[in-house]
């Protein structure tokens, strides 16, 4: 027997061990992320398992609805919101919540926040709910009812003191995230995450009901042979977006054409630009001169991942990681996937006297 390949089809590498092996490099952790992060997990399970039952259950369609018991059905984003809510403010370990699906932010009840008693009895007790989780609970929900790829995008801010959480906690860069990822519930339920320290894939065993470490250290290749973008805005693109566009249908030197691939689904086209390379664009447009993606839960997870896995994120004006959001919903252009081919649309920017 192959002792060896025995050893690697058994001690499997679940997200949680993972997590865990990660922050016990870290003398200071408590164990409060792999905490906060299993509750995540929690909730990706549940989207997961509803997305897969949706058309059973008629968790399609519109809210409001109601089912043959004549309860309210609830759609698929509203009720994937809940959940994220509900796992989120259970773990004892969040403060402050962004949702997409939430006009404003939401802090978790200081009851629900989890405390540990001090050594010295005289000290307050100290909150363990140390981290503000911005997140888009179901995205590309125009896909859902046909059945195309959709997902769930998070980003993770530790509180700037060990005090209540304040909105500024979330006005941040994303370059101060401590966490981000994604969930994408497609041919198979993947969880892709960077805890500052490169990016790794998860696939979800429905048997064990486990994500399993299947895509170590994921990079973004260099440069890539796709680009994607909703190209039926191109009427209203700025001069940079058409040219570059134009360049990847009609290369000159004898360079081959690049293909064109767009899901809709933020979470789709960026795992695929993740894994094979290219470059994923929401530009700016005179209709919408902010774009469309939002920042803090959408554009921001996203860039750290490209970044971690060695890839570059521009907004055709910066680095995207920079950008400091001063409202919660705010929007943002967004340029991101191989570097070669960010590094490119940067040049023509620049070129254009627009920066
Ligand atoms: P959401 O479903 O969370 O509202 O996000 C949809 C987003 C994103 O997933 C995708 O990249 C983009 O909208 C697609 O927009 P267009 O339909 O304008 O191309
Ligand atoms: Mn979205
Ligand atoms: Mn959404």
């Amino acid at each position: 027997m192959d002792h060896a390949a025995d050893a690697q089809r058994t001690d499997l590498m679940t997200l949680t061990r993972f997590v865990l092996n990660e922050q016990s490099k870290h003398p200071e952790a408590r164990g409060d992320l792999t905490i906060l992060l299993s509750h995540i997990v929690l909730g990706c399970k549940f989207v997961c398992a509803a997305v897969n039952k949706a058309g059973l259950a008629k968790l399609i369609g519109l809210a409001g609805d109601t089912n043959i018991q004549g309860e309210e059905q609830k759609k698929l984003d509203v009720l994937s919101n809940e959940v994220f809510i509900k796992a989120l403010c259970s773990s004892g370990r969040a403060n402050v919540l962004v949702s997409e699906e939430n006009e404003t932010e939401i802090y978790v009840e200081t009851s629900r926040r989890g405390r540990f008693a001090p050594i010295n009895i005289s000290q307050y007790y100290h909150f363990l709910s140390r981290y503000c989780v911005v997140f888009d609970p179901l995205d590309g929900s125009s896909n859902i009812d046909c059945g195309v790829s959709i997902g769930t995008i998070f980003g993770i801010y530790m509180l700037k003191d060990g005090k209540a959480g304040v909105v500024s906690d979330v006005l941040r860069p994303g370059k101060e995230m401590v966490a981000a990822g994604y969930c994408l519930y497609g041919s198979s339920c993947m969880l892709v995450l960077s805890i500052g320290n490169g990016v790794h894939g998860f696939t979800l065993d429905p048997a064990l009901g486990e994500f399993i470490l299947t895509h170590p250290v994921m990079r973004v290749p260099r440069k890539g042979k796709i680009y994607s973008v909703n190209e039926g805005n191109a009427k209203h693109w700025d001069e940079p977006t058409k040219k570059y566009v134009e360049i990847a249908k009609f290369p000159t030197g004898g360079s081959v054409p690049k293909s064109l691939r767009y899901i809709g689904s933020m979470v789709a086209d960026v795992h695929r630009t993740l894994l094979y390379g290219g470059i994923f664009m929401y530009p700016a447009d005179k209709k919408s001169p902010n774009g469309k993606l939002r920042l803090l839960y959408e554009v921001f997870p996203m860039a750290y991942l490209v970044e971690q896995a060695g890839g570059q994120a521009f907004t055709g004006k910066e680095r995207a990681l920079d950008v400091v959001p001063k409202k919660i919903h705010e929007r943002s252009p967004i340029f991101l996937g191989s570097f070669e081919d960010v590094e490119e649309i940067k040049s023509l920017y620049h070129a254009s006297g627009l920066l």
